[in-house]
């Protein structure tokens, strides 16, 4: 069987069609999220032959340009991550329907131009007045943008067209912000309009969590508190915070990756299953989990919260890594958090007790986002009488960074005469199977947006359950700010202190790939 059918037929599911007619327009055109993502993933959607004849898009920038160099601009980013090899004259004929206006995000005047721009757009490619307005612009815009829309008369649907925004992260930064912003969008637009972005959730194996989940049968029954002894929720980085320093020294490692990367990925393993595959069916149910998560008043704050900054790894040049306090522009004397673990605890009756671990941090010793389910231990008795004193738990390993897969662990008889007991590992590796994904992790959220699939995107209420969880760490933490920071070398797996935080009853990270 050719090997395009096969990997078909693994998938189970017909193949997808083409996006209806729209222009994508896009707010912060100039900046690195859209020629590093946002345009790499629409080239590989056009490359899929997902994207429509009837497609335009417009970039809405600070800085005076024409057409041709925003094109121009742009080409050696596709270049670069187009997932099934840089063809130039589909970039060509695609690059010929981009376009691009100068203006303030806050001036009246420009949305008066985008006014007439876009209908000179729709008229020239037949989008049907359908917009999708992409706010890739710094956050202090983002309600401002979507009010000036509206006054224009940009944001208002009709029976033949839609309007869509997406809102890229940090969505707030902290419970009052994000709600704030949360009532500024939703006084003018509907829930169904607004597209709150978290590009984890464009990643294949954090989509393959619910297929995993919902369409083995075998994993229900134990996906509890009965055989359940704890799970870890690992987002290591090893990378620094490269040019970012002034958004990150504000923001910190908490604010950065909990209330949205880390808790999407504890919702998922943690909700009970949606009634259907319907966006609000599975948002319903990961709503849910976060209201779940038992609060933390100060003291618990204190015991079950880590967090660390990274210093100066000292070596040779090729081993010497500087000091967050070091990167540009950092405050010398910062005292944000980059590098956060805490202990979560889920009040219901699935997971009552069990601990979920999760931690996340900069300059660790590797790359690795992976969530580990660890199984309670099978009864020792049977093998200690023929000289088996220890055995390993089973660990079920969901790997989303570098090398996508999952994996089981498992206890088998080494070969021989006696009873000596092993590890043994199952694996799937997607690259493996299913052969690449695509390049930008983007290309399924703008796809769905496109769409009109929220399913991949948070509601209010997730976002603001999400806060809430996280402010009393923020909090506490800063009324009591840190005294021993750096604590934890560039390029180690963390301060001391997070062993410290997971070592009772016997249990540890796992620090391997
Ligand atoms: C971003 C954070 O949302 O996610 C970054 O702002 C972080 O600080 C990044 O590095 C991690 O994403 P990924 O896909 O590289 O794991």
């Amino acid at each position: 069987m050719p090997e395009k059918k096969r990997k078909e037929e693994k998938t189970g599911s017909r193949r997808a069609s083409p996006v209806g007619p729209n222009t994508v327009v896009i707010f912060g055109a100039g900046g690195d999220l859209t020629r590093s993502k946002l345009v790499p993933a629409l080239y590989n959607l056009a490359k899929a032959g997902l994207l429509p004849d009837q497609f335009a898009v417009l970039g809405v920038s600070r800085v005076e340009k024409s057409d041709e160099a925003f094109r121009e601009e742009l080409a050696p980013a596709v270049e670069e991550l187009a997932s099934a090899g840089f063809d130039r004259d589909l970039w060509e004929r695609l690059a010929t329907r981009f376009h691009y206006i100068q203006g303030d995000f806050t001036e009246p005047a420009m949305y008066e131009k985008l006014v007439s721009r876009l209908e000179e757009i729709d008229g020239i490619a037949a989008t049907g007045g359908n917009h999708l307005y992409y706010l890739a612009s710094p956050p202090r815009f983002f309600a401002e943008i979507v009010e000036r829309l509206d006054e224009a008369g940009l944001v208002r649907e009709t029976e033949e067209s839609w309007r869509r925004v997406v809102v890229e992260k940090p969505f707030g930064e902290s419970l009052e912000s994000a709600g704030e912003l949360n009532r500024r969008l939703l006084s003018i637009l509907d829930e169904h309009q607004i597209f709150r972005i978290d590009h984890y959730l464009g990643k294949e194996t954090v989509q393959n969590i619910l297929v995993f989940r919902f369409a083995n049968s075998i994993l229900e029954p134990i996906w509890n508190r009965r055989y359940v002894d704890h799970v870890q929720i690992t987002m290591a980085e090893r990378s620094g915070i490269g040019g970012r320093g002034g958004y990150y020294d504000q923001a910190g490692a908490l604010r950065d990756m909990v209330p949205n990367h880390v808790f999407q990925l504890l919702s998922l393993i943690a909700m009970e299953p949606p009634t259907s595959f319907h966006p609000d069916a599975i948002r319903n149910e990961k709503a849910k989990v976060l209201q779940s998560v038992q609060p933390m008043d100060a003291e618990e704050v204190l015991r079950r919260t880590v967090r660390g900054q990274y210093g100066r790894r000292a070596g040779d040049e090729s081993e010497e890594i500087r000091g967050y306090r070091e990167e540009s522009r950092v405050d010398p004397e910062s005292r944000t958090e980059t590098y956060v673990a805490m202990k979560i605890l889920i009040d219901n009756w699935r997971w009552a007790d069990v601990p979920f671990f999760l931690r996340t941090g900069k300059r660790l010793a590797e790359r690795s986002t992976e969530i580990v389910i660890q199984f309670k231990r099978a009864p020792l008795i049977l093998f200690r009488r023929i000289g088996v004193g220890n055995l390993n738990p089973n660990l079920l390993v969901i790997r989303i960074q570098p090398d996508e897969g999952i994996w089981l662990r498992i206890g088998a008889k080494i070969p021989g005469p006696s009873v000596r007991i092993g590890d043994v590992e199952m694996d799937f590796c997607y690259a493996d199977t299913f052969g690449t994904g695509p390049a930008t992790g983007y290309e399924t959220l703008l796809y769905d947006c496109m769409r009109g699939d929220a399913t991949l995107f948070s509601r209010a209420d997730n976002l603001e359950a999400a806060w809430r969880i996280v402010q009393p760490v923020l909090d506490v933490w800063s009324a009591l700010p840190p005294r021993d920071f750096p604590n934890y070398a560039a390029g180690s797996w963390g301060p001391e202190e997070a062993d410290r935080l997971i070592a009772p009853e016997g249990r540890s990270w796992r620090n391997e790939i």
